[in-house]
């Protein structure tokens, strides 16, 4: 095996840890990338930005259970996908943030910006340029965060419409606001983003009454600029999936080799967050950059079977480190890729045929292909300019119009499926209450002995319902106690933590649960205080959730009722107050 050489002073994972550090050390706490697929936010498909996991903290809508964090977050961004073969554009990355929630705003956010930049990833000030927000008939100029920057002696400070200087929402609607960037070599290496407005569905602003700070640099950008490389697939951990790209391939093409670098990242990144390629939706756009991949897999003479979970072997490596669920989805991620795989290399064959007997094609017929043969749009017009066909110049317009059409159906389908049943589980006091079964289960495992398992919950708004194996009466000290440790936890104000993995490791790192044939091979394991690894966490419970982000949400607990249920089995009466 090769070993790699890095032309670089920094790597990737040096910068990631120094930035968690510089932000630590600025009291922020540091809390795990969320998954790929938004949690408890039906307007947005996929997670694109480090805020996404903290929206309701911004707007308020949930007390946040920090003033200060700080994250890599993954995120996936398809909006620019032909752009990706470039020097800087990516559709997966990690983004470094620091985000402050009405607690510091653009001093701070400045200040601290700058000082990482220069001190930690010793940026020589002459190649530092920055931008704010120049305002326009809605929002005025960011006069404020000029005035800082000139306190702190940078002098190229340039000003942009809304265009480049206003962020967000995410979705439809959520927090947003003006922007101060940081460019290095013309390079745009971080946004921070102050967040004091709120932006209704139709648009309209709102101030919001406790302001934020959402900052995000993409990792790789900023550690192609500061290395001095050339473009962000050189970086140290990019530079080895492009090595075993070349040893498979029989041509040198470096468009293609960044494609399938970027988007073979991404594809096992969203498949260890459960997400499974389909034509609808966040399974579309992993679909999407598998297939894209595989196409230039060809174009460079990739002849090899299972290309995509050959070089998914390789991306796992690299990165299970730092995220541990591409390990322990390892079998999965690769099945999939191999499935995936051959059904798109049966298709396209009979695609290609039918592509090639046109000598032109519209946005329809674009559509039927992709509907029929699974052929992605952007493989359709590139294999037309190679061949000659010619494509009308409302395909684009069309093929979007065919595809809407399209989701609407199979969304209306499944809503109709999935009516009733879930609609309550998204209710706040549900949520609560859910948490607080965790950690009852758990103070009771811990103070009357792990002999105890859940039998059974029922959870309506107002109150939970918890049966229990347990052979005997509980006395008021036990319900004092337990109620106690549950509060305990509650005041302690711990991260809830969620993550997919099979029943087995679930299992073995210690999860609470019923392990038998209901959960299939894939689970989710929610754990309180850490992670799903971690030695020091209160509770760690298979479950489907959801669940509050931190304990700090539950409220206070309170026992009303213990009773008999059944032979051997207890039942607990309890409620938030
Ligand atoms: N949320 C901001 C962005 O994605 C930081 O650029």
């Amino acid at each position: 095996m090769a070993v790699f050489r890095y032309n670089t002073t920094m790597t990737v994972n040096e910068i990631r840890q120094k930035f968690i550090n510089y932000f630590e050390s600025k009291d922020h706490k540091l809390m795990p990338s969320s998954s790929l697929i938004p949690k408890d936010d039906p307007s947005v498909l996929i997670t694109t930005a480090g805020m996404q996991q903290f929206k309701r903290w911004f707007s308020n809508e949930i007390k946040p259970a920090y003033k200060r964090t700080v994250t890599i977050q993954k995120c996936v961004r398809t909006n620019d996908i032909e752009e990706i073969g470039d020097e800087t554009h990516l559709s997966f990355f990690e983004m470094l943030g620091n985000f402050s929630f009405g607690d510091y705003f653009k001093k701070e956010a400045i200040e601290w910006g700058l000082d990482f930049v220069e001190k930690e990833l010793k940026v020589d000030r002459s190649r530092i340029w920055v931008s704010i927000f120049a305002g326009d008939d809605k929002t005025p100029r960011d006069n404020e965060s000029e005035e800082i920057w000139k306190s702190l002696g940078i002098t190229d400070i340039r000003e942009f419409g809304r265009k480049d200087n206003f962020w967000g929402p995410t979705g439809t609607e959520g927090a947003c606001g003006p922007t101060s960037e940081i460019y290095v070599d013309d390079v745009e290496v971080w946004n921070l983003v102050f967040n004091e407005y709120y932006m209704q569905p139709e648009g309209v602003l709102f101030p919001l009454d406790s302001k934020g700070v959402d900052t995000g640099a993409g990792l790789e950008r900023v550690a192609a600029t500061i290395n001095n490389l050339k473009n962000v697939f050189e970086t140290d951990e990019l530079v080895q999936i492009i090595t075993i790209i070349r040893e498979l391939a029989n041509k040198q093409d470096n468009k293609a080799e960044k494609i399938i670098t970027d988007h073979l990242r991404g594809a096992v990144f969203m498949l260890a967050d459960g997400i499974r390629p389909s034509n609808l939706d966040r399974g579309y756009t992993l679909r999407r950059v598998i297939r894209r991949a595989i196409r230039y897999g060809k174009l460079i003479g990739i002849s090899e079977q299972n290309m995509c979970s050959k070089i998914a072997d390789k991306i796992i490596d690299i990165y299970s480190s730092n995220y541990p669920n591409l390990k322990s989805e390892k079998s999965k991620i690769i099945s999939e890729l191999d499935i995936e795989e051959n059904k798109f290399l049966n298709l396209i064959d009979q695609g290609l045929a039918e592509l090639k007997k046109k000598s032109s094609i519209n946005g329809k017929e674009a559509f039927e292909l992709f509907s029929t043969k699974g052929m992605p749009f952007e493989l359709t017009l590139e294999i037309a300019k190679e061949e000659n066909i010619v494509v009308s110049d409302r395909a684009q317009a069309e093929f979007e119009a065919e595809f809407e059409k399209h989701q609407e159906v199979s969304k209306g389908g499944l809503e109709k499926k999935f009516a009733g049943g879930l609609e309550n589980k998204d209710d706040p006091k549900i949520i609560r209450l859910h948490t607080a079964a965790h950690l009852m289960l758990a103070a009771m495992r811990e103070l009357l002995g792990p002999q105890v398992h859940q039998k059974g919950s029922n959870i309506t708004a107002e109150r939970l319902r918890f049966d229990f194996s347990y052979p005997e009466k509980l006395t008021d000290e036990q319900k004092k106690e337990i109620e106690d440790w549950v509060n305990d936890k509650i005041e302690k104000k711990l991260n809830v933590y969620v993550v997919e993995t099979d029943p087995k490791t679930a299992k073995e790192k210690g999860a609470e649960g019923e392990f038998d044939a209901r959960y299939g091979d894939k689970t989710t394991v929610y754990s309180i205080g850490g992670d799903i690894d971690s030695k020091t966490a209160v509770s760690k419970e298979i479950c489907g959730g959801p669940h509050v982000k931190n304990t700090a949400e539950v409220g206070h607990f309170r026992i009303k009722k213990e009773e008999s249920s059944s032979a051997g089995v207890r039942r607990i009466k309890a409620v938030l107050e």
